[in-house]
């Protein structure tokens, strides 16, 4: 009786051990395609708290049927209609809504109207820099940007080019966060 008992607590114990004591956090993909209904390819600021995250400068626009010919923002769509992008091609960043500490795994992104702009992407938690990325991209063609920044508090992105051009607008689209 007592080897049973014995045999049963020590399965028992084995079994507890491989159980997590707090659920691991899932990702969740924040497509953009839920925000607004419209045909609009002027560009609407993202809401407050949308996806959990406060969105400084970083609006979305309807890319399937973005009217001129030729601009990435159509490249830009993973998931239809929708895409985000930088206002007026100006810096934007991405924060936490309550303060709390996110991670940026990855997201898909393209240039809006110029070849070859090169975007820096900096991580931050209260102020101090914990990662840095430089990414170049293209109207065409769409990339993958893996980050897999844990424990920020915010998220900028600033787009430049090289010699003068007129736009530095690039998308992002299929946000992979955990929160
Ligand atoms: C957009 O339209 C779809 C289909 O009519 C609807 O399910 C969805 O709730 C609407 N979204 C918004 C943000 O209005
Ligand atoms: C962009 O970069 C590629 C590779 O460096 C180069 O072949 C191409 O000419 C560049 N295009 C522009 C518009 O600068
Ligand atoms: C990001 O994490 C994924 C999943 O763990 C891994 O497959 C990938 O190699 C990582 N990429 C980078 C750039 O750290
Ligand atoms: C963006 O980059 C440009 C060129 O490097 C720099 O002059 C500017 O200060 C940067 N802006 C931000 C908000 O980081």
């Amino acid at each position: 009786m007592l080897i049973i008992v014995g045999i049963i607590t020590f399965l028992f114990s084995i079994i507890c051990a491989k159980l997590p004591l707090v659920l691991p956090k899932q990702n969740s993909i924040i497509n953009f395609d839920d925000i607004i209904n419209s045909t609009s390819t002027e560009g609407v600021a993202i809401p407050f708290n949308y996806g959990g995250l406060s969105w400084q400068n970083v609006l979305v626009l309807n890319g399937v049927d973005y009217d001129i010919p030729n601009a990435g923002f159509i490249t830009g769509v993973v998931s239809p209609k929708y895409v985000a992008f930088n206002g007026y091609g100006n810096p934007m960043s991405i924060s936490s809504a309550s303060g709390s500490l996110f991670t940026i795994n990855s997201f898909y992104s393209c240039a809006a109207w110029n070849d070859n702009i090169s975007v820096e992407i900096v991580g931050k938690r209260s102020g101090d820099v914990l990662y840095r990325k430089t990414v170049a991209l293209l109207i065409h063609t769409r990339i993958f940007v893996e980050l897999n920044w844990s424990g920020i508090d915010s998220i900028y992105f600033n787009s430049t080019c090289k010699n003068y051009c007129d736009a530095t607008h690039f998308t992002i689209d299929n946000l992979n966060v955990i929160l």
